[in-house]
């Protein structure tokens, strides 16, 4: 035989079936996920990366094995002196094809369960709520264990952030990128810049759940108050919020979630990036009549910059913390207080504890150092007759405290209540006075309307912990406040004196 061109399969090198079954299992693997992407409606990110990086790494490793094996079967024929054309055919005369073709398939079956079932495990993974609290541990915690404080501890972090839909599942791919670039660069802000400019409109996310012409009526809500002084007398406040909504009976819409129901719609401008100071509001009725509100002493808004932004009022603008609320200090032990976490015997621990909660920390190791050694020693040196007598109660108040303060505070991210404001109060951040404030005002020189009564009925309050002890009235109550600080509180915002430094 002189002939040496000889027709030969491209199958005869066992590497040309260990690439094939590769990628027809990645192949396989993809087709499965794609379909899991677009039955499912909801889109994250992180589910992508498998989808979309993993998967077509693992067919493009498989597709290069079996250009590898052409390239060294073409490379050993050149070395033989065999002119070569190789082709696709089936042989099933050539031994060596055979054998490969036991091989792949045997392969094919073993790599098609194993890459589906751990591809789709990936997959599932990264749509969990541990994916997203805790693959970024430092950078997320802040949200990830407020989250778990919250009403929403079971409504998956992508709910809120995603939705279902196709430009937000762009949106998301984009940024999930840039996060996780941010992420492994250690380039991220601290703390995390909000609002969140990218976050989906409430009526997309909130309202698939809670249905916005829902009455809601009025809602109780008592609140217990420790002084700062050596006894942490208690005072408390009961109040009905007049939370309201769409009456379906009346076809009224009344109270607090008037705003933004029926054909409401008020609209904003802020002056900061976080929208917490607003000195011009617009409100255009259900018959289309405009009314604006503005600070007389600020300049009005430029339109003509495209920066300005009119910002539509719904639910994240009062609701801005549904599920990552951190706690003032003043808060977190007057909680602690009425719910007997920490013992009202323990003279001045109001102050004291305060204190310790809201100062400065590096790290969460310092704070937690700070807070058992500084209610320890403060006990024996000012009152070494509790010190010795009520040792439990002190250690009992240290784990309370810990628990406020780790729960939180974030120190790492400079993540605590004093960067993140939370607008459903005014108490502790101006919230509804950022509007309800008595200085703006519309063409006749009425303000928006912000007499206590407007929100929310005091009915109950005073100097105790027993709210039968107290003056009750449905009807309502003048306010008095716990302090004689005589009309002031009549003047001037909650938050003037109730300020970060003091712990509010
Ligand atoms: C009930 C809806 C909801 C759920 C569930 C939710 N978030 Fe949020 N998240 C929000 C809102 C609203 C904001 C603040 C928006 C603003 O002020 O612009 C926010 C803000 C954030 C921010 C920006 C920083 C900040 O504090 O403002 C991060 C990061 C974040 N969320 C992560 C998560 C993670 C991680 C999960 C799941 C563990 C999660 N979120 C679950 C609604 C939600
Ligand atoms: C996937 C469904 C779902 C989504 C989306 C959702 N919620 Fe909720 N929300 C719930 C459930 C369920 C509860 C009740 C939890 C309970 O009572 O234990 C709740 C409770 C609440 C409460 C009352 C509890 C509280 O915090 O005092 C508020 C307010 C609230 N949600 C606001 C919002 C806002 C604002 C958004 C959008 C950012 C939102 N929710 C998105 C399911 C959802
Ligand atoms: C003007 C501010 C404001 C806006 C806008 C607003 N809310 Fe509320 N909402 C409140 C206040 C205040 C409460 C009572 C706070 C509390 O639970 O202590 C409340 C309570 C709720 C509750 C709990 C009701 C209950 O019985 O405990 C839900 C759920 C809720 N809001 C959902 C929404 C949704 C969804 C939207 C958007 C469609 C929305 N809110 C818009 C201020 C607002
Ligand atoms: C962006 C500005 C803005 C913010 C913030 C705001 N409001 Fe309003 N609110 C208005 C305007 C404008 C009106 C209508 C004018 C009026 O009634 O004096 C109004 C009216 C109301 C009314 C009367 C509704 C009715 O039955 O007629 C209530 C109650 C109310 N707001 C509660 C709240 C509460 C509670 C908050 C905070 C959680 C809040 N508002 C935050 C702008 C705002
Ligand atoms: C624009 C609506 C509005 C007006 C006006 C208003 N409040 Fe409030 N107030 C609220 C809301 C909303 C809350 C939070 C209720 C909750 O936690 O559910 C609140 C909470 C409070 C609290 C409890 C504070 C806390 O969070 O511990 C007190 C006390 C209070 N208000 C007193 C007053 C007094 C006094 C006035 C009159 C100077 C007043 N409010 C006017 C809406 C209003
Ligand atoms: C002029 C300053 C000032 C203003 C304005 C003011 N407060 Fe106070 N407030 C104080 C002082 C001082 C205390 C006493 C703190 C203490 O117990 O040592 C206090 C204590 C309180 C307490 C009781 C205990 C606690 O936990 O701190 C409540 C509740 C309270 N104020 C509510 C309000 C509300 C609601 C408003 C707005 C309507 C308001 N205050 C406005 C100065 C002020």
């Amino acid at each position: 035989m002189i002939a040496k061109l000889r027709k030969r399969t491209l199958f005869r090198h066992p590497l040309s079936a260990v690439g094939a079954a590769i990628f027809l299992s990645g192949g396989a693997l993809f087709l499965l996920l794609l379909l899991i992407d677009i039955t499912s409606g909801v889109d994250n990110p992180y589910r992508a990366l498998v989808t979309f990086v993993i998967t077509p790494f693992i067919i493009t490793i498989g597709f290069g094995l079996f250009l590898l094996s052409i390239w060294i079967q073409v490379r050993s024929a050149r070395r033989r002196g065999e002119k070569v054309s190789f082709n696709l055919s089936i042989d099933p005369s050539d031994p060596a094809y055979v054998r490969n073709l036991w091989l792949f398939l045997g392969l094919t079956g073993v790599l098609v369960v194993a890459v589906i079932y751990s591809g789709t495990k990936a997959y599932d993974a990264t749509d969990s709520v541990a994916f997203c609290g805790q693959t970024c541990h430092v950078v997320m915690e802040p949200q990830h264990v407020t989250y778990h404080n919250s009403a929403h501890a079971r409504v998956p972090c992508v709910e809120c952030h995603i939705g279902p839909g196709a430009t937000f599942f762009v949106k998301s791919k984009i940024d999930g990128t840039r996060q996780l670039f941010a992420t492994a660069l250690n380039s991220f802000s601290r703390p995390i810049e909000t609002p969140v400019h990218n976050l989906r409109p409430a009526q997309e996310t909130c309202e698939g759940c809670h249905w916005p012409q829902q009455f809601y009526g009025e809602k109780m809500v008592t609140r217990t108050y420790y002084r700062t002084d050596e006894d942490n007398s208690p005072w408390t406040v009961k109040l009905l919020v007049k939370i309201g909504g769409g009456n379906p009976r009346t076809g009224k819409l009344e109270g607090i979630h008037w705003h933004m129901i029926g054909s409401n719609r008020i609209e904003y401008v802020a002056a900061d990036a976080k929208r917490q100071e607003i000195n011009w509001v617009r409100m255009i009725g259900p018959d289309g009549d405009t009314t604006v509100y503005q600070d007389p002493d600020e300049d009005p808004p430029d339109f003509d910059d495209p920066t300005t932004e009119i910002r539509r009022f719904d639910c994240m603008d009062c609701h801005n913390r549904p599920s990552h609320n951190f706690l003032a200090p003043a808060t977190g032990m007057n909680l602690a207080l009425s719910t007997g976490k920490i013992s009202t015997d323990l003279k001045y621990i109001r102050e004291v504890g305060l204190e310790l909660l809201n100062a400065e920390y590096e790290t969460r190791e310092e704070a937690n150092e700070a807070i058992r050694t500084g209610l320890a020693d403060y006990y024996r040196d000012e009152y070494p007759d509790l010190f010795a007598g009520s040792k439990e109660k002190i250690d009992e108040a240290v784990t309370a405290m810990l628990d406020i303060y780790n729960q939180n505070f974030f120190p790492e991210m400079n993540t605590d209540y004093r960067v993140r404001e939370n607008n459903l109060s005014h108490f502790v951040n101006d919230g509804c006075f950022r509007c309800h404030d008595g200085y703006m005002e519309n063409e006749k020189g009425e303000t928006i309307r912000n007499d206590c009564f407007t929100c929310h009925l005091i009915v109950s309050q005073g100097p105790s912990e027993n709210v039968n002890q107290l003056e009750c009235s449905v009807a309502g109550l003048e306010f008095k406040h716990p302090e004689d600080i005589d009309e002031a509180w009549r003047e001037m915002k909650c938050t003037e004196c109730h300020t970060p430094e003091s712990g509010y």
